[in-house]
């Protein structure tokens, strides 16, 4: 029997152990009342339809299912992100590397590539913050490449060009002040990794072969001449590859290099320089 208010709504997700802002958040969606609404007024009467869409998002919810695939949506930066099954959740950590990107001293209209662009999040929120930078973006996945366009065309049109691209493969000799890019880097069978997210989202999203490192590898490899002179690499990685990945820009005879941490005091960025 699908519940009447919202109150008996709310009852039901908290009965199934869903936190109350997913659940808050969830009914907001598929009923259109406001979230203070169903905080003031829980004796609020909720339509047949819109209490059947709630139960079915509960129970996917209850096993696992992010809320970003269930509303369509994601927060990213000071953008909204179409997402889909088909691209990785935009995550509050990538937010580090947009912002170290953003602080950088890139020259007014850099060239900046996104590898591994999903939704299309660190392009187009670098894309917002500097209208005269020059992105590109690329992914191998064209379920991920439809959602990427998707976005591009409605929050920064013809400001991203999207490439279908096995990372470098497809763009020629071109080279970029800025190279960006948050890539597989989860080993095959982690244990640590959240059951949830290996379910429910991509696995060419989250992992990458050489016990995790190989997409990491191949993109600090190539740096050294796919960046312009002075260019900066910025690459996000697990929170114990740090070490191997400073290892790797290393090796590629970058300079400067450091890692950032995230707000848990992980380290989750590496930047490096290609000598001016
Ligand atoms: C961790 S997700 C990052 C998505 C997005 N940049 C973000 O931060 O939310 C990695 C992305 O890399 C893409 N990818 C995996 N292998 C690739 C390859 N060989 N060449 C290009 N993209 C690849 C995946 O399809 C996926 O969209």
């Amino acid at each position: 029997m699908p519940p009447k208010t919202v109150a008996a709504a709310l009852r039901v997700a908290r009965d199934l152990g869903l936190d109350r802002f997913d659940a808050e958040l969830l009914l907001t969606e598929c009923s259109g009342i406001t979230r203070s609404r169903l905080i003031a007024r829980p004796d609020t009467a909720l339509a047949p339809d819109s209490a059947r869409r709630f139960l079915d998002w509960v129970g996917r919810r209850g096993s696992g299912e992010p809320v970003a695939y269930l509303i369509g949506r994601k927060g990213f930066m000071t953008i909204e992100l179409e997402v889909t099954p088909a691209v990785l959740v935009p995550r509050p950590e990538t937010e580090l590397l947009v912002t170290t990107a953003l602080e950088l001293a890139a020259p007014d209209n850099a060239r900046v590539i996104d590898l591994g662009t999903g939704s299309g999040a660190i392009a187009l929120a670098v894309a917002v913050a500097r209208p005269d930078w020059h992105l590109v973006a690329t992914d191998l996945s064209p379920a991920a490449l439809a959602v990427a366009r998707r976005n591009i065309e409605r929050i920064a049109p013809g400001r991203v060009e999207l490439i279908c691209s096995d990372w470098f493969a497809e763009l020629g000799s071109r080279t970029f002040d800025l190279i960006l890019a948050n890539p597989p880097y989860i080993a095959i069978g982690d244990p640590d990794l959240d059951a949830d997210v290996a379910r429910h989202e991509p696995a060419e999203a989250l992992f990458a072969p050489r016990n995790g490192q190989g997409a990491l590898t191949v993109l600090a490899q190539a740096a050294p001449l796919r960046l312009r002179p002075g260019g900066w690499i910025l690459l996000e990685h697990g929170h114990r590859q740090g070490p191997e990945v400073r290892q790797m820009l290393a090796a590629a005879h970058l300079e400067a290099i450091h890692t950032l941490t995230d707000a848990a005091n992980l380290e989750r960025v590496t930047i490096a320089r290609r000598p001016a």
